[in-house]
């Protein structure tokens, strides 16, 4: 299969976004810009169109999509009742990177919520995904539009990177402003809990609902083999470079001084660094933005660990950002591409 590629900024070019809307209408797959990740999108009530997306990313079929939606009149498509916390978060934080998990209803399909009796949605603050999404007319599964385990993608060309070949059309809205995924939470149980950080913080939400929000233990910890997740993505390995990564956690002085070292040994090393450090190591550099400003290092992390394999190294020290606020976003995704292993100097 050929992709082609169609520019489409943030002032909506009616021709590509109508030509997306044609692709999805004929149960094919698309490459979407959103304001978190670029994302593969496909109608999600259907089986057949769903399919085409499990394939293209060599996504396991146990792992279900979240569905995007351009109006609230949309859930309805998805959703049968509509919990009065999910209101009062969708009234707060959409259009924007909050995925609330609730029960599956209306005409959702099989393959989208991966049997599952749930369903993930939300709409995302991106005026070409939404106006793509209302032209199609109706909601669209979209995962991170990446081959599963790899980086999200953050721009177009990362998007050619993974897909090119695999899918018809990819529509380039240029760099996503927020850069990590959506926030995804669970209103399903008793307690309302966060199965993945994202851009929206623990602190918003639990202002937003007035109540106690939890963290899942999958969230921060390698899930056991075996053991049951309650969001089926957390179990995989993810946003790997081919690279071998080794998460860093002290000061500044302290991290520059261990690399500076192992630099000195026999390996091939480079640092995935704040850009403040640059100057202090003597390794080639990776940096993803500033120490402090976590808002940068989301928007920079992705597009930073596909650059870290263009270098050669044996390994990789990326310096371990802040765990809380948007940084326990940036932390969760550091921590998986290191494949959980931590090193405090
Ligand atoms: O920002 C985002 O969320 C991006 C853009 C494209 O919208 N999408 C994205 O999708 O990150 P994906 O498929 O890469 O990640 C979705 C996560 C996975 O960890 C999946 O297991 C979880 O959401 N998820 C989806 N449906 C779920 C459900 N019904 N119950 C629990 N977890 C669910
Ligand atoms: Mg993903």
């Amino acid at each position: 299969m050929s992709t082609a590629y169609i520019t489409a900024l943030m002032q909506a070019d009616k021709k590509a976004i109508m030509l997306a809307a044609e692709h999805l209408k004929n149960d094919e797959v698309v490459a979407i810009p959103t304001e978190t990740v670029y994302g593969l999108a496909a109608n999600s009530l259907s089986d057949v169109a769903v399919k085409k997306i499990f394939a293209a990313k060599s996504r396991p079929a146990d792992n279900p999509l979240i569905s995007h939606i351009s109006d609230m009149s949309m859930l309805k498509m998805l959703v049968d009742d509509v919990p009065a916390d999910a209101v009062k978060l969708a009234n707060l934080f959409w259009p924007g990177p909050l995925t609330l998990v609730l029960k599956r209803g209306g005409k959702v399909c099989n393959t989208a919520c991966a049997n599952m009796q749930t369903v993930a949605v939300r709409m995302p603050n991106h005026k070409v995904a939404l106006d793509i999404i209302k032209a199609a007319g109706v909601p669209l599964a979209a995962p991170s539009a990446n081959v599963s385990g790899r980086p999200s993608p953050t721009d177009a060309n990362a998007v050619k990177a993974d897909m090119d070949g695999k899918i018809p059309l990819v529509i380039d809205g240029g760099n996503c402003t927020v850069g990590v995924e959506s926030t995804v939470l669970s209103l399903v149980g008793d307690e309302i809990v966060i199965l993945r950080p994202g851009f929206i913080t623990k602190e918003q939400i639990e202002s937003a609902v007035n109540k106690e929000v939890s963290i899942a233990k999958s969230a921060e910890n390698m899930p056991k083999e075996g053991e049951k997740v309650m969001s089926p993505g957390m179990k995989y390995k993810h946003y790997a470079p081919n690279t071998k990564i080794v998460l860093v956690g002290g000061s500044s002085k302290d991290y520059c001084n261990f690399v500076n070292k192992q630099t000195k040994g026999g390996q091939k090393v480079l640092a995935l660094c704040f850009t403040d450090e640059k100057e202090r190591l003597i390794c080639p550099v990776v940096a993803y933005g500033k120490m402090g400003d976590d808002a940068e290092q989301a928007r920079l992390i992705f597009a930073a660990l596909r650059e870290v394999d263009t270098h050669g190294a044996d390994i990789a020290y990326a310096h371990c950002p802040n765990n809380y606020g948007v940084g326990s976003a940036v932390y969760n995704r550091m921590l998986r591409a290191a494949s959980f292993e931590v090193l405090y100097v």
